[in-house]
């Protein structure tokens, strides 16, 4: 079998980290690294050279795009960039494996599920924490109906002193869409909306908050700070999600804040049979007997490292054709929610949603 030849468009952070996952992975040959800065990109490129053959570097993404030797691209770039780099990606025939969030908004979130669609090919968002064992664990008990009907969730992120790059993109609200909740946010947001079957949500009521951010204070050592840059997103939301079926969801995250937290993300299920409880590694079955409620930990068991498997099934739904399970629709899906929260955050109104487009 041919291998598929994987392009990375990002040399910050998380491209390199795709660089070495990939480069790890049956059946992929990596294409190359292109980033805006070219010292970046060829850093990149040694970093992954010294295991590898040496990488190709492209001069712009543009040219990674247009290539014949790239059959799939990562975009690992600031979220601004996620829906041109895709729609133009997929405009030359490429699978992608786009960044979480998705896209900035829920408007470049519907080109990019326009095109995934009209295209038939590969859109995956890189959403790792799906692949995490006690996600995956709890996933099998909602399926086998383990916790009969959930009809409540709690989930979030309480970062307490972790702003990240205060007044690079991360914290720019035209090239992030905003702070934490669509950050980190989305990670827990897409988790438990896949954890509880992808309900249709309905009806969104959320607050922002930006109480440290505006004075500096709050900064964690995530991504490189520009002191002379700009905050102007929040640093804490809270939301309530309504269902079609009734089922509530509801998320708290924060970059900075002042409570009891271990900074992990936490997912709580709630179900007429038991309940599912998430935090960071561990997995916590709730019930009832008799007079008494109990808890079990369960041991979930790692099948290999969170970001192989998502790298992985990327691979396989490229070759099978079938689609990923952090699709386009899951990604259009989170970004309208995300979208919602600050409208309402905005408004001080509940905002209801509007699926005809569909
Ligand atoms: N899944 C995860 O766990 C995870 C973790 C961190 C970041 N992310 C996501 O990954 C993306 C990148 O984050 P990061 O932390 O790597 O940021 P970063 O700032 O470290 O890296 C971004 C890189 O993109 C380059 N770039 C910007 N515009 C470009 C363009 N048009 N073409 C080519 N290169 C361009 C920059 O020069 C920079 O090197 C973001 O969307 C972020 O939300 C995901």
């Amino acid at each position: 079998m041919a291998p598929i030849r994987i392009g990375v468009i990002g040399a910050g952070f998380i491209g390199r980290v795709h660089l070495k996952q990939f480069g790890q992975i049956d059946g992929v040959e990596l294409a190359g690294v292109t980033d805006a800065s070219s010292a970046l990109a060829a850093a990149a490129a040694r970093e992954v050279a010294a295991d590898l053959a040496a990488l190709r570097v492209f001069s712009s993404a543009d040219e990674m795009i247009a290539s014949p030797d790239v059959d799939a691209v990562v975009v690992a770039v600031p979220n601004r960039f996620h829906a041109p780099l895709t729609v133009a990606a997929l405009a030359a025939g490429k699978h992608v494996l786009v960044e979480k969030p998705m896209a900035l908004n829920g408007a470049s979130a519907r080109e990019i599920y326009t095109a995934a669609r009209d295209s038939g090919l590969t859109v995956m968002v890189a959403h790792q924490m799906r692949w995490l064992p006690p996600v995956l664990e709890a996933k099998r008990m909602v399926d086998a109906g383990e916790l009969g009907e959930v009809y409540n969730a709690k989930c979030g992120m309480m970062r307490r002193k972790n702003i990240p790059g205060w007044g690079s993109w991360f914290t720019r609200m035209g090239e992030s869409g905003g702070g934490p909740m669509i950050d980190i946010g989305v990670h827990v947001l897409d988790m438990a909306m896949w954890l509880l079957g992808d309900p249709k949500p309905v009806s969104v009521f959320g607050s922002t908050y930006a109480k440290f951010g505006p004075d500096k204070r709050g900064t964690g050592s995530w991504g490189t700070p520009d002191w002379d840059g700009v905050f102007d997103v929040e640093d804490l939301a809270t939301a309530m999600i309504k269902m079609d079926d009734g089922s509530t969801l509801t998320l708290d995250v924060s970059w900075a804040v002042n409570t009891l937290s271990d900074n992990s993300h936490f997912v709580d299920l709630m179900g007429t049979d038991g309940g599912a409880s998430i935090r960071g590694n561990r997995l916590v079955f709730t019930g009832q007997k008799f007079d008494r409620p109990f808890d079990v930990e369960v041991d979930a068991k790692a099948i290999d490292d969170a970001r192989t498997l998502l790298a992985r099934h990327f691979v396989e739904s490229i070759r099978s054709g079938s689609a990923p399970v952090s699709d386009a629709m899951s990604g259009l899906v989170n970004n309208t929610i995300l979208d919602s929260i600050y409208e309402s955050a905005r408004t001080g109104k509940a905002i209801e949603l509007d699926w005809s487009f569909l």
